[in-house]
C-alpha cells in the first residue's frame, strides 16, 4: 500500500548542509526558521497562534542511500534498531520535530527549534500537547548512552 502526499509547506531554515545542523546528545536546537504554508491552506492556521509548540512532520527529501534497520547514532558506540532512533535512514523517510511557535504571519509560521535542511517539504503540522507526566517517561538506550559516552567519548582517547 502506498500513499501519495503533497507538501503543505516548506521549511526555511539556516541550514544548507546537514553538517550545519547540531546533532548528538545534548545538542541544542534553538535555530529559528519559517514554515511557509501554501497560500490556499492558510485558512487551516486559524486558532493555531494559541499554541506554544507544534509537531512538524516532514520528509528527509535529501537523504542518500538505502534504509537500514540497524542504525548507529553518531553519538553512541552501539547500534540500535532504527525505530528506536531518529535516523533519517528509516523505511519511510519521515522526520518529526517539535518546534516553538514564535508568531503567525499570514501563511508563515515563525518557529524556533528547526533541525531540517532549508527547503524541506512539510507534510503536516499539529499542536503539541504533552500529556505524559515526566515521571512516566522512559528514555530507553539514550540514558545509558549518555552515561557510556560521558565515561568514554566516541572520539575520545
Ligand atoms: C537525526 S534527524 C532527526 C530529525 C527529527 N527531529 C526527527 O526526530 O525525525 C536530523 C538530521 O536529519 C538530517 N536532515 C535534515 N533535513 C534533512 C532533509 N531534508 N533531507 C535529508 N536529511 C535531512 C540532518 O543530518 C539532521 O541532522
Amino acid at each position: 500500500m502506498t500513499f501519495a502526499m503533497d507538501p503543505i509547506a516548506f521549511a526555511h531554515t539556516p541550514f544548507s548542509d546537514t553538517t550545519q545542523i547540531p546533532r548528538g546528545l545534548g545538542a541544542r536546537h534553538d535555530a529559528e526558521g519559517i514554515l511557509q504554508l501554501k497560500p490556499e491552506l492558510a485558512p487551516g492556521l486559524a486558532d493555531i497562534a494559541g499554541f506554544s509548540h507544534l509537531f512538524v512532520i516532514w520528509v528527509f527529501d535529501r537523504r542518500k542511500g538505502e534504509p537500514e534497520l540497524i542504525a548507529c547514532p553518531p553519538f553512541d558506540n552501539r547500534p540500535h534498531g532504527v525505530f528506536a532512533t531518529r535516523s533519517p535512514m528509516r523505511p519511510n523517510p519521515l522526520g518529526l520535530t517539535v518546534v516553538e511557535l514564535l508568531r503567525v504571519d499570514g501563511a508563515q509560521l515563525h518557529v524556533r527549534g528547526v533541525d531540517m535542511l532549508d527547503g524541506t517539504p512539510v507534510l503536516d503540522i499539529k499542536p503539541y500537547l504533552s500529556s505524559v507526566p515526566a515521571e512516566r517517561l522512559r528514555r530507553g538506550w539514550v540514558g545509558e548512552a549518555e552515561a557510556r559516552v560521558a565515561a568514554k567519548p566516541p572520539n575520545g582517547n
